[in-house]
């Protein structure tokens, strides 16, 4: 059997005729190769991958792949020379009393699922496992995908130091940065590196096994690397494939036949969980969820016993502000005198030893601050702190800041015991992110305030108490306008038990989650798979700057819908991206290549439309502006609201008054003669420079109606995107500058035109004056999604100007629908940026026809030379 095995993998090579040989040293060397000419030049074995993507029934060439009976290889053993405390600790994990299973699995089948709750060793010992059965001592080496930065780099950093290794060997590569050397025999990185490598190397030889870690996330990036693997580890024996996941659902990748003809095989970790109470609020929640969470560590930390607490909000911002509200009610500081006189303390404090000083308490010994983390935890209290804490009865759920803890709790806590308060997000400085696994200073209560990013891909040490906010920070997508926001919404009930599940690591613990068992149970069971809640333009454009053209045959997990994969297919076609089907073709056929355009857009970290405009940006020093433009278009909702309905007359008359001013801003940062017609884009560009002129300070947003918190996520937006652009093009060498000068004349009118080249599907044009059949029509413009007329808005700064033709960011719908985010553009520019929108014909007669015909429809009122005849699959210009 291995001999036949062998000789068809002789016939391969003859038959393909190249030199792809894994085992060639050669070949090694040359993956860091000129990666243009990897991905042009592909071998004829490469060819064969990026064909079985795309084939429809993948079952003849994969069955036979998979159902090949492989002999085992024979068992090798690597020694690692662990430092004994480590080894003991290891041996503690779950997934260690599995590792023959495991091992064997890995031996006998291609692709193996791996499911274990948090915590059970899986990201830490599985690449180490590997690594001792010898599948790093050849030429390949062990890879990791996180689905986080942050994961990323402390896994590789964890992993390092148990194998007792420098991280020249196990190392990561995230985004912009890593420290993989020739080295390296563990790589750790993000889903969406080993993506990039993809384009530059479809087989992926210099690995010898992929992990595919988190599978459970469903990241759109997890989960068209799985679609990928699937196809090129057949095609790469003996390469293995490992999915990992936290939780056990697992079947849309096990039971997918389109993805894996047969069912792989499960193997399940037990993990070792203590019980975890779980206390859900009485009330109907708050909006005030940061506030709650607030208190509820106040009390946690006043009355129960030693033990860290950590908290889910939502996002960074949210993540500071409470860890700047803990640490001032509870100041880490190791000099205080403790007995309430401390010019250093608190309002709150003050207050706090005041009653104790009252109650005598201040008598009583005090506790040596560096022996209190050993201090045993009394076990007895489990009944009495259930009362405290629990507000299913009530008890004591009002408790407010700087309320009397009461005598309980008194007792039981040590006024001295301060709180070791650490953020924790996944844009974090890794340094930063690295407190939180190391033990809190003697003396001191961790809490850890963190983002979901705590729920499943890092396992605190330590952790006794958690504090759930129940909500989320999700993109959400427009489905007509395609453009994303981030909102907060429940979690689901999936992720709101991994949380609790974070309370049990080391001993029981207790989960309060900030919302009723009521609200809960209306929570989704599952989130589900991100690639079906969101238009995938940018996907399908990552998928065709892989070769795959066909996208719609490309094994997903969950396929996103059709409707989804055509309008994405479109729109990349009309931006230049792919190439143009021929012309008589009906509806654009799914299979369009991808062009030099689209490539250099794939580049970029954004939605294909900013990532237009960014390809275009480099004209006449347009760039530093594009960027911010794309920076604030992507953030939105920058003006703070001034339209919500007023209470009372005064209030109304305060508000008018208030909206009269940020009008009369919005119109000095639009400026004069051509900046205007920028329009409403030329104000978040004035608004953002004259905000990062002033500091950025809250002050400043708030006497100008903008929102402080998205000025700052603008901040750091551009930041990241300057980054991205001197990636993709080191010539541009550009610097950012928070402060810039206004845009000369010549550059808004570059800016307008880049604006167009990117929100070309979102042109309109207003109805004249001869098309005005209806009322309803009366300074009303004509796009091509909607059958109805939409206004620009009165708060635009176009509102008096109503340009013939404009483009807009978005369509509202208020009392009207209203375009917000709107551009002038100038009629002749639209045939020489947009032409795909157009048809070329000879000259419109004077006075031109009033029907077209072929089509007997409405002509558009069109007076260039250029434009004559509007394409159909933009009827934009017929009424
Ligand atoms: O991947 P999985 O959630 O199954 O577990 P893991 O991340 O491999 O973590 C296994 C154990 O290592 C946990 O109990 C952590 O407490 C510990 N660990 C640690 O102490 N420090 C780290 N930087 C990472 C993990
Ligand atoms: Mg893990």
């Amino acid at each position: 059997e291995q001999e036949e095995e062998e000789e068809e993998e002789e016939e391969k090579e003859e038959d393909t005729n190249n030199t792809t040989d894994s085992s060639s040293e050669d070949d090694d060397e040359e993956e860091e190769g000129d990666p243009v000419e990897a991905a042009d030049v592909r071998s004829a074995e490469e060819e064969k991958a990026v064909e079985a993507v795309q084939d429809k029934a993948p079952e003849k060439m994969l069955t036979k792949e998979l159902c090949n009976k492989r002999k085992p290889q024979p068992a090798v053993f690597i020694p690692v020379d662990r430092l004994p405390e480590i080894q003991a600790a290891r041996l503690k994990l779950p997934v260690l009393g599995e590792e023959q299973v495991i091992m064997e699995a890995v031996r006998e089948n291609m692709c193996v699922v791996l499911c274990g709750e948090t915590g059970s060793g899986k990201t830490t010992q599985i690449p180490q496992f590997l690594y001792e059965a010898g599948y790093a001592s050849g030429d390949g080496i062990i890879g990791i995908t996180e689905p986080r930065r942050v994961a990323a780099v402390s896994m590789s950093q964890r992993v390092a130091m148990e194998m007792n290794m420098s991280t020249r060997v196990v190392s990561y590569q995230i985004r912009y940065e890593g420290n993989v050397t020739s080295d390296t025999k563990i790589k750790f990185m993000t889903d969406g590196v080993l993506l990039k490598e993809i384009q530059k190397d479809f087989l992926l030889q210099k690995y010898r096994v992929i992990i595919i870690d988190e599978a459970h996330e469903r990241s759109v990036y997890t989960d068209i690397l799985i679609g990928l693997l699937s196809r090129i580890v057949p095609l790469r024996r003996p390469m293995k494939l490992l999915i990992m996941s936290a939780t056990l659902r697992v079947e849309d990748f096990t039971e997918n036949k389109k993805l894996f003809p047969r069912p792989l095989p499960v193997i399940k970790v037990d993990a070792r969980q203590f019980p975890v109470t779980v206390h859900f609020n009485r009330r109907t929640p708050t909006d005030d969820y940061v506030g709650e969470a607030f208190r509820k560590i106040c009390k946690i930390h006043r009355m129960l016993p030693p033990g860290g607490i950590l908290v889910f909000l939502t996002g960074q911002a949210e993540v500071h502000s409470m860890c700047r509200r803990l640490r001032r009610a509870f100041p880490f500081r190791s000099n205080r005198t403790g007995l309430g006189d401390d010019p250093k303390d608190t309002e709150e404090e003050r207050k706090w030893f005041k009653k104790a000083k009252q109650k005598k308490m201040l008598s009583l010994p005090r506790i040596n601050l560096d022996n209190y983390s050993t201090l045993p935890v009394d076990e007895g209290d489990e009944d009495r702190q259930a009362g405290i804490g629990d507000e299913e009865d009530g008890s004591d759920l009002d408790l407010e800041l700087g309320d009397d803890p009461g005598d309980e709790g008194l007792e039981k806590c040590d006024p001295m015991l301060p709180l070791y308060v650490l953020p924790l997000y996944s844009l974090l400085a890794p340094e930063q992110q690295g407190k939180v696994f190391r033990p809190p200073p003697a003396g001191t209560r961790l809490c850890v305030v963190a983002t979901n990013v705590a729920e499943t891909s890092l396992t605190i040490p330590g952790i006794k108490y958690v504090v759930d906010c129940g909500r989320v920070k999700k993109r959400f997508y427009d489905r007509v306008t395609g453009v994303s926001s981030f909102r907060v919404t429940w979690t689901s009930q999936a992720s709101a038990n991994q949380r609790a599940g974070r309370a049990g690591r080391t001993e029981p613990g207790h989960c309060y989650r900030l919302y009723s068992s009521a609200v809960f149970s209306d929570f989704q069971e599952f989130s589900e798979a991100e690639i079906t809640r969101r238009p995938v333009d940018d996907l399908v454009l990552q998928m065709k700057d892989l070769n795959i053209e066909k996208v719609v045959n490309f094994p997903f997990p969950t396929p996103p819908s059709m409707e989804a994969l055509v309008a994405a297919e479109h729109l990349l076609v009309s931006l230049g991206a792919l190439e143009e089907p021929p012309r008589d073709m009906e509806r654009v056929r799914l299979s369009c290549p991808i062009t030099p355009l689209g490539r250099a857009m794939a580049a970029f970290p954004v939605a294909p439309r900013y990532a237009k405009m960014l390809a275009m940006g480099k004209q006449q020093g347009c760039l530093p502006y594009v960027i911010t433009l794309v920076a604030a278009m992507t953030v939105r909702e920058i003006f703070e609201e001034t339209d919500r309905p007023a209470a009372s007359e005064e209030e109304n008359a305060k508000m008018a008054q208030r909206r009269a001013r940020l009008g009369q801003m919005r119109r000095l940062w639009a400026g004069q003669g051509a900046s205007l017609l920028l329009g409403d884009l030329m104000v978040m560009l004035g608004a953002v420079g004259a905000c990062e002129y002033a500091g950025c300070t809250p002050k400043f947003c708030q006497e100008n109606g903008l929102r402080y918190k998205a000025m700052l996520e603008i901040r750091q937006l551009r930041g990241q995107l300057t980054t991205a652009v001197n990636a993709v093009d080191p010539e541009a060498r550009l610097y950012l500058d928070a402060k810039m000068a206004p845009p000369t004349e010549s550059q808004v009118l570059c800016l307008q035109q880049i604006v167009l080249a990117g929100l070309g599907d979102h042109l309109a044009r207003r109805v004249q004056v001869e098309e005005l059949l209806d009322p309803k029509w009366h300074n009303g413009y004509k796009t091509p999604l909607l059958d109805s007329p939409v206004f620009i808005h009165p708060n635009s700064v176009l509102f008096k100007t109503l340009p013939d033709y404009v483009v807009y960011q978005e369509v509202l719908e208020t009392s009207k629908m209203y375009m917000r985010g709107v551009s002038a553009v100038q009629e002749e520019w639209i045939p020489q940026i947009l032409p795909r929108y157009c048809h070329f014909g000879p000259p419109l007669e004077d006075p031109p026809p009033r029907f077209c015909p072929d089509s007997g429809r409405v002509k558009c009122h069109c007076k260039s030379t250029f434009c004559t005849w509007i394409r159909q699959e933009l009827p934009i210009f017929w009424t």
